[in-house]
């Protein structure tokens, strides 16, 4: 697979970003040209044939920046293969608190190819104060619920489809 693919990437304690580097290391090791940064930093999507968005789920929301990202690219990503993914403690399926509704916007505004939503990772030392008010009312469950090989099995699944949809393209 030659494809060029941009993963952006919204991450506040570091858990989606390890994610993001899983995805990104599959994509590589099946021939992918792949760039990750975070939504402030990601270069014009006019070089890559995909981009893959992530964020973290915090308060029942994307973080900002990768919100305020798909909107202002939302033209440009319209005409590329795109994929979502979130980071959160909700069980599976995403839960109802992180609102699907949003992410069904999203994925409709640009045509994604789909949304995902893996479970993250809570570790409570590194917590702001406030952080740690919020997450002692929410009872969440403090740990490292990542499921890597998930992770890489979805990955494989974007590079199967990028290769199917690229050959219907070329
Ligand atoms: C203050 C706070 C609020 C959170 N809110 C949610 C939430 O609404 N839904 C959810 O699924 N996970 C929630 N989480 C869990 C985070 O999404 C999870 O820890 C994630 O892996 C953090 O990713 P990061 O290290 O990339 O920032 C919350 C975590 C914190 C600290």
């Amino acid at each position: 697979m030659d494809a060029r693919v941009l993963v952006v990437i919204a991450s506040r304690h570091g858990a989606t970003r390890e994610i993001a580097d899983a995805v990104a290391d599959v994509l590589r090791e099946r021939g992918a040209a792949v760039d990750v940064a975070p939504p402030g930093e990601a270069p014009g999507v006019t070089g890559y044939d995909a981009v893959v968005v992530g964020s973290a789920v915090y308060t029942g929301h994307w973080l900002p920046a990768a919100r305020a990202y798909v909107e202002r690219e939302s033209g440009a990503l319209a005409r590329r293969h795109v994929w979502f993914f979130s980071s959160g403690l909700a069980g599976q399926p995403a839960a109802a608190a992180n609102s699907p509704h949003e992410i069904a916007a999203m994925v409709r505004s640009v045509g994604a190819h789909g949304h995902r939503s893996f479970r993250g990772r809570l570790d409570v030392s590194v917590l702001s104060f406030a952080e740690r008010a919020i997450i002692a009312g929410a009872r969440a469950r403090a740990g490292d619920h990542r499921d890597l090989a998930a992770v890489r099995r979805w990955a494989d699944e974007v590079g199967d489809e990028l290769v199917r949809v690229s050959a219907l393209s070329a």
